[in-house]
């Protein structure tokens, strides 16, 4: 199976090793590559991988929006999110798809089931492409609210108002949230706030977290975030930026090969290796 990654740039991407080992795991041959465009070259480099034999691809910054132009077919919720990461090639056919969000709610509701019953209140912090993914995911989970802050509030605002839902929505700025913030169970870090090279920096105060509240972050360089620091310390439960890694990418090579994958395993290599 031919597999591979679009963008630019692309070189320090851990997916080729991710998808090595799913490959291996499913005792498929095949190769995961990395196929870096150049923005001048998109247009005529796509033409290429149409008629190669990939049977799939994951895509991913600049190119996560310019791709969707160039598919047969897209999924409501690619639709929706606007956004694309992973792409099948079946029958000179592209369909594309977006595993981010439901990546990290799957990686969650494995660890944290007892989030998933209904009356837990979520917090996402930020409201940008990622936040967007992980927000339709969420709303097809039971929740009492899900709140949105961000440092721009008409930005979450817009989010909300895009995805009419039967879940209780509300966009709020960093300083409200802080304010509120033992009223969540789960809040999700969506920014690339706290992320290498600027390792001090916390998107928000933790000191009103709630004992035993999950913070997750999507950030995984460094593994532990200063808000993860944070959360830690002040007697909250963590979950890092790598599970939605891991997570994106398992949901994609299950599309891509119809077989099962194990990524708890993956996830204890994974980890060692960025600690
Ligand atoms: P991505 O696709 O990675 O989510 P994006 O669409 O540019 O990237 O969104 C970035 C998110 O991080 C936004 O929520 C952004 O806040 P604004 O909407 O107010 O711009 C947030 N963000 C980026 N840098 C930030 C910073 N220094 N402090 C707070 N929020 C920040």
């Amino acid at each position: 199976m031919e597999l591979g990654l679009i963008g630019y740039p692309v070189q320090h991407s851990k997916s080729p090793w991710i998808h090595q080992h799913f490959l291996s795991e499913t005792n498929l041959t095949g190769n995961y590559q990395l196929i870096e465009i150049h923005p001048d070259q998109f247009d005529e480099e796509i033409m290429k991988l149409k008629a190669s034999d990939l049977s799939g691809f994951n895509v991913t910054i600049p190119y996560k929006e310019k791709i969707i132009p160039y598919l047969d077919e897209i999924s409501p919720a690619a639709q929706k999110i606007g956004a694309v990461n992973t792409v099948v090639c079946r029958n000179n056919r592209w369909y594309g798809d977006n595993t981010d969000g439901r990546g990290l709610v799957t990686a969650l509701k494995e660890q944290f089931p007892e989030l998933f019953t209904g009356d837990k209140s979520v917090l996402i912090l930020g409201a940008g492409g990622a936040s967007r993914g992980i927000y339709y995911a969420l709303l097809n989970e039971e929740f009492e609210e899900i709140v949105i802050a961000n440092r721009t509030v008409i930005r979450a605002q817009a989010l909300i108002d895009a995805n009419p839902s039967g879940i209780s929505s509300a966009a709020i700025s960093f300083s409200e949230a802080e304010a509120k913030l033992n009223q969540f169970d789960l809040v999700i870090q969506t920014t690339s706030v706290g992320m290498t090279p600027h390792i001090e920096e916390q998107v928000i105060d933790l000191s009103r977290l709630k004992p035993g509240a999950v913070v997750s972050d999507i950030v995984y360089q460094p593994f532990w975030t200063k808000l993860l620091r944070d959360a830690k310390a002040r007697g909250g439960r963590v979950h890092h930026g790598h599970e939605m890694l891991i997570y994106q990418a398992k949901l994609a090579f299950e599309m891509w090969s119809g077989k099962q994958v194990n990524a708890k395993l993956l996830k204890d290599k994974l980890k060692h290796d960025l600690l």
